[in-house]
């Protein structure tokens, strides 16, 4: 491949996989924004996922805490750690988003589901994302970490800015406007977190964020400094990752009636659905690390301290792991992880995601029947989530 691709160039982000394939075929090199080194095919995604030791997730850290930005609690959060405080802090959490955690929240998530669905209009365009991809996510991390409910689009802005770090990269040429806008984002955030935090102290809830605040490791509490890097980090990685599988599945349902047809008459297939969703359109695209030592791979040398993009938006059209791998097939056999990672820092939300995403096409797919794009998609910026930032559509019942 001559030349270094830029993953954020417009037809690139409308549709990168067309470049991924090109990646795969020179399958360890190096990417713009950022200089990345970037691995596409599956089994080096893998690979470097379940070596923690030489793909460092300080990497996550070093592309949320560019110098520019200087402070971000979400890259101080344990999705920027390795062993063993990473596992020290996961421990704490794990509970509470366990099967008998999840089952308690069942209901909650449906009744979301089905007024947010009931709200929708009939026959005329809404923008899908802000209208049915948004709400949902946005109610259960709201119960999560104690959000207020009336403030959704305040989030969905805090968390786009978020992952939009990496699409500036680590040393911009020039100082913009919107370095400006992420760097007061972050101390917005704070404070608002900060304030369910002081919240919490004097009239506990039955919540996470309560919990959180009670958890002992090894005998201590969490620092005010832990908790915030927490609340960061559940917002980031619960809020936007989930906001589009829901628009990445409505997209496949307007583009094949067949299978929106399919899954009114069977819902039981939604499950199966959406993991094809994951794969053919994986919200996460890349997930960072950084090397601790020379590494070679396909024999070619990874220095030390490079940047790597671990890219799993590759490594699931890869066609020596699916056959036929560009094209949508919801019978497609076995189970495949990737989308939520791999590893020790395997995703902690992926059954809180599922079950979002699946009771939200339920009640979608009992009120409607016809779905029909009503104009372009706007696509975000970011080098780790894609998804669309607006889609109008059309809904019908008949
Ligand atoms: C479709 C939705 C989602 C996708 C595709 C997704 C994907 C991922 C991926 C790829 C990672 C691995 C990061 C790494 O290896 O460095 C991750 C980690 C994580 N995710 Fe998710 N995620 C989703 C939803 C959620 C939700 C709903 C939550 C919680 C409310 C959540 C919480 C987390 C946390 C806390 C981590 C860090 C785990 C650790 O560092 O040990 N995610 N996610």
């Amino acid at each position: 491949m001559s030349g270094r691709v830029n993953l954020l160039l417009p037809e690139v982000r409308a549709n990168p996989y067309p470049t991924y394939a090109e990646l795969r075929r020179s399958p360890v090199c190096q990417v713009d924004p950022g200089g990345y080194w970037v691995l596409t095919r599956h089994d080096d995604v893998v690979a470097a996922f379940k070596n923690p030791q030489v793909f460092s997730n300080i990497g996550m850290r070093v592309a949320t805490k560019p110098a520019w930005l200087g402070h971000n609690p979400f890259a101080d959060s344990m999705i920027g750690m390795d062993p063993p405080n990473h596992g020290r802090l996961r421990s704490l959490v794990n509970r509470a988003f366990g099967p008998s955690a999840l089952a308690r929240l069942e209901p909650r998530v449906r009744a979301f589901a089905d007024s947010i669905v009931a709200r929708l209009p009939e026959g005329t365009p809404v923008d899908f994302v802000d209208a049915f991809s948004l709400p949902l996510p946005a109610s259960v991390i709201g119960e999560l970490i104690g959000l207020d409910p009336t403030q959704h689009h305040l989030f969905k802005r805090w968390a786009d800015d978020l992952t939009s770090i990496s699409a500036i990269g680590p040393r911009p040429e020039r100082e913009t406007p919107r370095m400006e806008e992420i760097r007061a984002t972050v101390k917005e955030t704070e404070q608002y977190m900060g304030r369910v935090l002081a919240s919490r102290r004097v009239e506990p809830r039955d919540d996470l964020v309560t919990d959180l605040i009670n958890a002992r490791v090894d005998g201590e509490s969490l620092t005010d400094t832990e908790l915030m890097n927490f609340m960061f980090l559940l917002l980031v990685a619960g809020l936007e990752t989930t906001i589009h599988l829901m628009s990445h599945s409505v997209r496949v349902l307007m583009e094949r009636p067949d299978v929106l047809e399919r899954l009114r008459a069977d819902r039981s297939r939604i499950p199966r659905f959406l993991e094809e969703v994951l794969r053919y359109e994986p919200p996460v695209q890349a997930i960072m690390r950084v090397t601790t030592g020379d590494t070679e791979i396909r024999g070619v040398t990874i220095p030390k301290g490079s940047p790597v993009a671990l890219m799993m938006g590759a490594a699931n059209r890869d066609e020596t792991h699916f056959a036929g791998a560009d094209a949508f097939d919801m019978d497609r056999e076995g189970t495949n992880n990737l989308p939520f990672g791999h590893g020790i820092h395997f995703c902690l939300g992926a059954p809180l995601a599922r079950l979002e995403a699946r009771l939200g096409l339920e009640a979608l797919l009992t009120r409607f029947a016809r779905l029909t794009p009503a104009g372009p998609l706007k696509w975000n910026q970011s080098m780790t989530v894609r998804g669309p930032v607006s889609m109008p559509v059309v809904a019908y019942a008949e």
